[in-house]
């Protein structure tokens, strides 16, 4: 098979690792890629966004399946475009993906089948919005319905805070058409995690389980970044906990989506808190997690391909899915200044001395006439297994020590916690 894979960051090179490794899969496509997807297929220059020259290439190359990674591509119809050409392609429709695209319609759908969630309600009125958020107890959560880039997300700790959300969102229109529609829902407190469905529209199978660390600097302190890191599986989810995401959230969630005439096939993503009143959902997203994605591959000892193809034909319950039992750490490495602005080009060193079993996904990274230059703010994914978490921890921070360039830096803290 000649496969294209969408998508440039560290969850598309863990893709790109873990399919290049199937006998099924003769020749990969990626597009943009990255400094470390260069080794395993062909980079090609056509950003994650730009669906009509993907589409051109899927079809110029004769690809044989097309796995899509980022939401916005998903959002933008991609996967419409590809299956009305009859091409193979792993990832939601963009009516399904609306469960990810509109907090707003993923909302109603949860309320609809009564599926726990935070208490909210959507507004596209200023006032109507300011009027609401002032009679509820803060502190009080406000969402931007639409695709924001993760940061979307305000923890509004006063009603002025929480006003001042709302005027940047619907007034100032600081996250463009995406924020004119506003969520605003309680405050959950507990203990979060992320769970994944592979979904054939009808049934699903779920993979394991992990933690991700959105914050960028350690104890969860300073702004929301794309993710620093994170492990698998969170010390607090249970086999009995797990049975109540499947049965409870995630196959309610996939049925909502099939009755409503937009059957989901792809990756759900159901991202969970637990709290003093159990399981209740944070968000759906409509694809793989970045960086659960880099934490879960290395576990999965079943060919992704087959993964793939078990969705696509609609016989996810068929096939067993094997994991590995071990402990996973990913510690991401950022760029100085982000999730500010940060530079660019800088020169990458010691990845030639990484222990044999260590793992290093690329997102930001470059080649510069053959060396390895930063080109983003999140720029490695650099990962362990162990038999168990102390070990996967230490021997993950042990390896990110022995990495340079100017300005890096990273958490302290992953998976402490689960120690
Ligand atoms: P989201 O983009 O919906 O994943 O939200 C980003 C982050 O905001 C989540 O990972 C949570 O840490 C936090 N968050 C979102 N909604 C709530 C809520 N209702 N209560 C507490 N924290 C929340
Ligand atoms: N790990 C958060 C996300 O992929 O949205």
């Amino acid at each position: 098979m000649k496969v294209l894979v969408i998508g440039g960051g560290a969850r598309e090179h863990a893709i790109t690792w873990k399919i290049h490794q199937s006998p099924k899969v003769s020749e990969i496509l990626i597009a943009p890629g990255n400094g470390g997807t260069a080794g395993l297929g062909e980079n090609i220059s056509i950003a994650a966004d730009d669906i009509e020259s993907l589409i051109k290439l899927a079809v110029d190359r004769q690809v044989d399946l097309v796995i899509v990674g980022p939401e916005d591509a998903l959002a933008a119809g991609i996967v419409d475009r590809l299956q009305a050409l009859q091409i193979p392609v792993f990832g939601p429709t963009q009516l399904s993906a609306e469960i990810e695209s509109s907090k707003a319609f993923a909302k109603q759908l949860m309320e609809s089948r009564s599926i726990a969630t935070a208490e909210s309600k959507t507004f596209s009125d200023f006032e109507l919005a300011v009027n609401y958020s002032e009679a509820q107890e803060t502190p009080i959560v406000i969402k931007a319905d639409g695709l924001a880039a993760g940061k979307g997300v305000v923890i509004a700790q006063s009603h002025e805070e929480a006003k001042s959300a709302l005027h940047d969102a619907m007034v100032s229109s600081i996250f463009g058409d995406a924020g004119k529609t506003v969520v605003i829902e309680r405050f959950l407190d507990g203990l979060e995690a992320s769970v994944f469905g592979f979904c054939d529209g009808k049934d699903l199978a779920m993979a394991l389980p992990a933690c991700d660390y959105k914050r960028v600097f350690d104890g969860d302190e300073g702004l929301n970044t794309g993710g620093m890191g994170g492990y698998s599986p969170p010390e607090f989810v249970n086999q009995a906990l797990m049975e109540d995401a499947r049965t409870q959230i995630m196959q309610p969630m996939l049925d909502a989506l099939r009755e409503s005439g937009r059957p989901f096939t792809g990756v759900l993503y159901g991202g969970l808190i637990v709290t003093e009143g159990g399981l209740q959902v944070i968000e759906f997203n409509a694809r793989l997690g970045d960086p659960e994605t880099q934490l879960l591959l290395p576990r999965l000892n079943t060919d992704f391909i087959d993964v793939v193809e078990a969705c696509l034909e609609g016989r996810i319950r068929e096939i067993s899915i094997d994991w590995r039992t071990d402990s996973c750490v990913g510690v991401v490495l950022a760029s100085p200044g982000y999730p500010g602005s940060y530079p660019r080009g800088l020169s990458i060193k010691g990845l030639d001395n990484m222990d044999d079993d260590i793992l290093v996904f690329h997102s930001g990274t470059t080649l510069d006439e053959g060396s390895l230059v930063t080109n983003g703010g999140r720029v490695l994914t650099v990962v362990a297994l162990g038999s168990n978490m102390h070990d996967a921890r230490q021997r993950v921070y042990e390896n990110v020590r022995r990495i340079e360039f100017d300005g890096m830096h990273y958490r302290n803290d992953i998976a402490a916690r689960a120690i």
